[in-house]
């Protein structure tokens, strides 16, 4: 937490690539996040559930009962419609998005530069399109709005926004899927839980979500500079060295969280750190609570998750966490305890 809120003393400039605005410093990052603030408006978050619900029950909805995989089948699916429907990007595009998907997922675990790079561009070249597209007819979707910012006294340029529409979906999508998996394998897995997550209200779930993800964190780390030899927990650390915020282990800190293994949404909330904190904390926190809050709800709705006997989840490997795949069945409940 101190270098996540020592900006001055642990740079964020990590990366030779444009990020905007994880990748900038100071007044610059300053400027980028006010900029972008209206994106993310509670009011028009709130707006867009009425659409994430109907996508929720049409996908939960035609699933039925037979077995499914929570990552992939539930998981990355809804994250690209849910993203579709936030940035106002057509649905025949969802077959490219899933298949970009795996192939950043593959790509992060992989660890190799050139698959990485070929992953990056395949997504540049979607946004291009979809940028050119709006150009030749504007739009008022969110896409169109973005393009027509203004920043550093000029019209923002089309590598600044492909550079923003990258860090809203491009790690956030296979993100959303996998905190999807964490959170259909913990309802699955506390069928004690379950009538009292089904009758909890929007806040209360939001708080038990948050609990889940802190519990098995699939969002691992970033990465700061130290700007000037330091020294962090006893450690020195040289100018120019790389530190890595390892946010599960953060999230299971014994000297702050007194049974980091326990599920206790109210009294560990204050210190989760699944969002991050400090200049950086993620803005997407809103839309992505609402995401999975509204999907966990369509899912509960449709029946209790249950693992399924010699199919057991697969664990992602490191750098990644979460499930690679998670399969499931939705067992039909009583009426009254679907709410
Ligand atoms: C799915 C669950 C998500 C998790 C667990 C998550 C987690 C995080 C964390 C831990 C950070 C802090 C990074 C740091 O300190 O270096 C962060 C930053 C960020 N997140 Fe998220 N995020 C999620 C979803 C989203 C969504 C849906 C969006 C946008 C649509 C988003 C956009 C961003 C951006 C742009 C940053 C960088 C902010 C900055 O550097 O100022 N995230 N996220």
């Amino acid at each position: 937490m101190n270098i996540a809120n020592s900006p001055d003393l642990f740079s964020n400039a990590v990366s030779r690539h444009l990020q905007i605005p994880n990748g900038l410093d100071g007044e610059r990052h300053a400027e980028a996040r006010r900029m972008l603030a209206p994106f993310f408006h509670p009011p028009a978050l709130g707006a867009l559930e009425p659409t994430l619900a109907r996508i929720a029950a049409d996908l939960v909805g035609g699933l039925g009962e037979d077995p499914f995989d929570a990552v992939e089948d539930l998981g990355v699916v809804f994250a690209v419609r849910a993203a579709s429907a936030w940035l106002g990007w057509r649905d025949d595009l969802e077959p490219e998005l899933i298949a970009w998907v795996a192939e950043h997922r593959a790509a992060g675990c992989s660890r190799h530069p050139e698959q990485i790079a070929r992953s990056a561009a395949g997504f540049e070249g979607l946004v291009r399109m979809l940028i050119d597209e709006r150009r030749g007819r504007p739009s008022c979707d969110l896409t169109g709005l973005l393009m027509t910012l203004r920043w550093k006294g000029r019209r923002i340029t089309d590598e600044e926004v492909v550079s923003i529409l990258r860090n809203w979906t491009g790690g956030d999508l296979s993100s959303l899927a996998l905190c999807v998996g964490v959170a259909v394998h913990w309802v699955a897995t506390n069928p004690d839980h379950f009538g009292h997550l089904v009758a909890s209200d929007d806040a209360a779930l939001d708080r038990a979500v948050d609990e889940m993800l802190r519990l098995d964190d699939p969002f691992v780390s970033n990465r700061r500079i130290a700007v000037s030899d330091t020294v962090v927990a006893g450690c020195p650390v040289g100018a120019g060295e790389e530190i890595v915020l390892d946010w599960r282990a953060a999230n299971r800190d014994g000297g702050v969280f007194a049974d980091p293994g326990s599920f206790d949404p109210d009294g560990h909330g204050p210190d989760n750190l699944v969002y991050g904190v400090g200049p950086h904390v993620c803005p997407g926190r809103g839309l992505a609570t609402r995401q999975l809050r509204i999907l966990l709800r369509a899912v509960m709705t449709a029946g209790r998750p249950e693992l399924i006997a010699g199919h057991p989840p697969v664990r992602e490997q490191p750098p990644s966490a979460g499930f690679r795949s998670l399969p499931v069945r939705l067992a039909p409940q009583p009426t009254a305890l679907r709410g």
